[in-house]
């Protein structure tokens, strides 16, 4: 059975995706190589809110949870836990450069290499043993934990502020 939660988190690794793919074009397009920092500061706060606030608190808050219960899933679910504490070294990386006023570029590449590997492993690994593993009224259950956090975080129009922002940093960059 496929969980409508799990979809959606499908769907969010798509648009963390996204972002990525526009920070290592951005890097690779720049004449002097280097992100330019206010597109590192929107990347942060997408970071921050999106992915840190509402997706992998999803994860955290309810998912992992939900495959600590499970004998076969709970050793990933602490796999990915502790991706998930690589993750937020590596944004406090970004910071420090941003703060020290050093460039940034490395730190978010270095971040955007570690989320498309941890999203292949969910999406690979993951995502389809928790539909298989996980009965019906938990993958429900998900689901509505899934609705509540993101509108706790998200509310309704927060995720479309925080790409408009991105969008914005990015072409006045000149592209
Ligand atoms: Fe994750
Ligand atoms: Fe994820």
């Amino acid at each position: 059975m496929s969980g409508a939660g799990i979809d959606a988190l499908r769907a969010e690794h798509e648009t963390i995706l996204l972002v990525m793919d526009r920070l290592e074009d951005a890097a690779r397009s720049a004449a002097d190589g280097q992100i330019p920092p206010e597109l590192v500061r929107a990347a942060l706060d997408f970071i921050h809110i999106y992915v840190d606030g509402s997706h992998h608190a999803k994860e955290e808050g309810a998912l992992f949870v939900a495959m600590a219960e499970n004998r076969l899933l709970a050793r990933l679910a602490d796999t990915l836990t502790l991706d998930h504490d690589e993750g937020r070294m590596l944004v406090a990386a970004i910071e420090r450069a941003l703060l020290e006023e050093r460039p940034a570029t490395g730190p978010v590449l270095g971040y955007a290499a570690f989320i498309q590997h941890h999203i292949r492993r969910e999406n690979e690994m993951v995502f389809d043993a928790v539909e298989k593993g996980l009965s019906e009224p938990i993958l429900a259950e998900l689901d509505a934990r899934f609705r509540e956090i993101e509108s706790e975080v998200l509310g309704s129009d927060v995720t479309t502020r925080l790409l408009t922002q991105l969008d914005a940093a990015y072409e006045r960059d000149g592209r």
